[in-house]
């Protein structure tokens, strides 16, 4: 969707009172509140629409139906985190979450209703229905609309589309601006903050199957990593099990609210699988799902299995999920009546930078909300519709901290270690940037998934570490996507590597089980340190 908003910066010298990459959930909730107190300036690197969050299906969870509590939303969410989440930080999710929700039908929200009340869903490791929807399966992109809308009322808020922002300027350890592709030159220019929000989203476009639409490429971390912050967890990826299975086309996702409502998985075989892996079958955590198919699809040779929707009634699956029918249709799979192929693929990022419950990084200037930031919220592995709802509530605390100039307490040291430059630069080698990424990418995906082990994870690292970064002299969106990939990827082959367990959606052949400890560890690295745990 192409728009033209009306205020544009165009001097690099004129200053903001705040920076906010990234128009999405977290980065529009954020602006608002931000607004308060000055000049905020929000960068997209594409159309303003586009960002996972536009594309957000299943919906957004809160304890806000009658037979709910937050005690129970906080119970499932601490038990799919599989011991890793900050139990601080999920406390802060569940009991202002209903409140940011209440905020939101203000500004002009609308969630689908059961006459006049706010209508539920049930997604996987959830003990209650607590999700709510918009259109069905539109849910995200109502939320956008809801929030640009708002922020539309707001002078202060400039919005500014197709600018990519390349690099965090720090001075005397301070983020004190943005370094910023001029689309029209192609050179580079900037513009100074007092404060910066990376709300740049995931990193989907790391991995060669991805439901995420193609701005993830995990800019935001590698901006941070490169400026000096200590980012975390780095290795729990979360896959989602059922995206679209047809050769040549996206990986379009099919909700997991569609088996929260009856549908079913089986394999090639048309026998209903999961039953013999968990006991909720198909609503057990994503991360169980996910591996489940892996091992049918491993025996029965296949390249995916069904989700199977014929039992549902077809009138309430159309009127439910008009998008997903939709889009289903154009591959000429009629989800009502037809099998529906489907294999898992990479959805969502645990990891990023490491920030304290206010959102503030370990670099003074620099905050981080939604996807980009790791605050420990989801643990190993995420239950489904906490993010849009970790988007809201996050963007606004990190709001309300740079306003405050809030200074968190340290963050773990780093080990100093000289040689732990993880992305080569030794012996740059005359690598086609498209060439490293796609190769990159198939790496990732085949070694660093969802079944990993020692061997596999070694050859990642060690490859991945050849590459050369792109020059970026003359840079080109392209080139920049393809040195944030080129860094990030190492990063989760390295700290996957490190972590000798499995846990959550961090699953080790060669260590199948969890390491028991009353404080399981987070995993850290950052420019100038090998992974270490605390
Ligand atoms: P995003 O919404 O991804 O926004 C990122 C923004 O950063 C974009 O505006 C982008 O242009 C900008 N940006 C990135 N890099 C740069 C750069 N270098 N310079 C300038 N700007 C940049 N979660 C749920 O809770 N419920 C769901 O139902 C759900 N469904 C999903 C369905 C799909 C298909 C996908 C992909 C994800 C889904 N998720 C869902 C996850 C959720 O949508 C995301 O985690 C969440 O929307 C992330 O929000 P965000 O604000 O952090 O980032
Ligand atoms: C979905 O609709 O299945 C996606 C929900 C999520 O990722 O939380």
């Amino acid at each position: 969707m192409a728009m033209m908003e009306p205020s544009m910066v165009t001097r690099k010298d004129s200053g903001v009172d705040f920076i906010v990459l990234g128009g999405g959930i977290a980065g529009m909730r954020a602006a608002i509140e931000l607004a308060k107190g000055g000049r905020v300036l929000v960068l997209t690197k594409d159309d303003l629409y586009e960002s996972s969050t536009e594309y957000a299906q299943g919906g957004i969870a809160a304890a806000l139906s009658e037979d709910d509590e937050v005690t129970l939303h906080l119970h499932d969410t601490l038990i799919a985190g599989d011991g890793l989440c900050r139990e601080e930080a999920v406390r802060v999710l569940v009991e202002e979450g209903p409140q940011q929700i209440h905020q939101l039908i203000d500004w002009g929200m609308h969630f689908d209703q059961n006459g006049t009340k706010l209508a539920f869903t049930r997604e996987g490791a959830h003990s209650r229905s607590r999700i709510l929807h918009a259109h069905g399966d539109s849910t995200g992109s109502e939320i956008l609309r809801a929030l640009m809308a708002k922020a539309r009322t707001i002078s202060s808020i400039q919005l500014q589309p197709h600018t990519f922002a390349t690099d965090l300027m720090v001075e005397n350890g301070r983020v004190c601006g943005v370094h910023y592709l001029d689309d029209k030159t192609s050179s580079s220019r900037y513009i100074p903050a007092g404060a910066v929000l990376l709300a740049t989203g995931g990193l989907g476009h790391v991995y060669k199957e991805t439901t995420n639409p193609s701005v993830a490429c995990g800019d935001g971390m590698a901006m941070g990593y490169r400026a000096g912050a200590l980012l975390s967890d780095m290795e729990f990826v979360q896959f989602h099990p059922t995206a679209l299975f047809v050769k040549g086309a996206p990986r379009f996702l099919l909700s997991e609210a569609l088996r929260g409502e009856g549908a079913q998985l089986r394999n090639l075989l048309l026998e209903r699988f999961m039953p013999r892996y968990h006991e909720a079958a198909e609503l057990a955590p994503r991360d169980v799902v996910a591996r489940a198919i892996i091992m049918e699809i491993q025996r029965t040779r296949a390249e995916f299995v069904y989700l199977d929707l014929t039992a549902m009634d077809p009138e309430h699956v159309k009127k439910r999920f008009p998008r997903i029918f939709a889009t289903c249709m154009k591959y000429n799979i009629d989800i009502t009546a037809d099998l529906v192929p489907i294999r898992p693929a990479a959805h969502y990022s645990m990891g990023g930078v490491a920030t304290d419950l206010q959102g503030a990084t370990s670099l003074p200037g620099l905050f981080a909300a939604g996807e980009v930031a790791s605050t420990g919220v989801h643990g190993a592995n995420r239950l489904a519709s906490n993010s849009l709802l970790e988007g809201l509530v996050f963007g606004a605390r990190s709001a309300t901290a740079m306003l405050k100039k809030h200074v968190p307490l340290p963050f773990p040291s780093p080990k100093p270690n000289p040689r732990a430059e993880c992305t080569a630069t030794a012996t740059p080698q005359p690598t086609d940037p498209q060439k490293a990424v796609d190769e990159a990418r198939s790496i990732l995906w085949q070694k660093v998934a969802i079944i990993r082990d020692g061997k596999n994870l070694s050859e990642a690292v060690k490859r991945l570490g050849e590459f050369a970064l792109p020059d970026t002299s003359t840079p080109s969106r392209q080139t920049l996507e393809a040195r944030n990939i080129l860094t990030v990827a190492p990063l989760i082959a390295r700290c996957a590597l490190a972590r000798e367990e499995s846990r959550g959606a961090h699953y080790r052949s060669d260590f199948p089980l969890k390491k028991e400890s009353k404080h399981p560890q987070h995993s850290y690295i950052s420019k100038n340190s090998l992974p270490f745990f605390e």
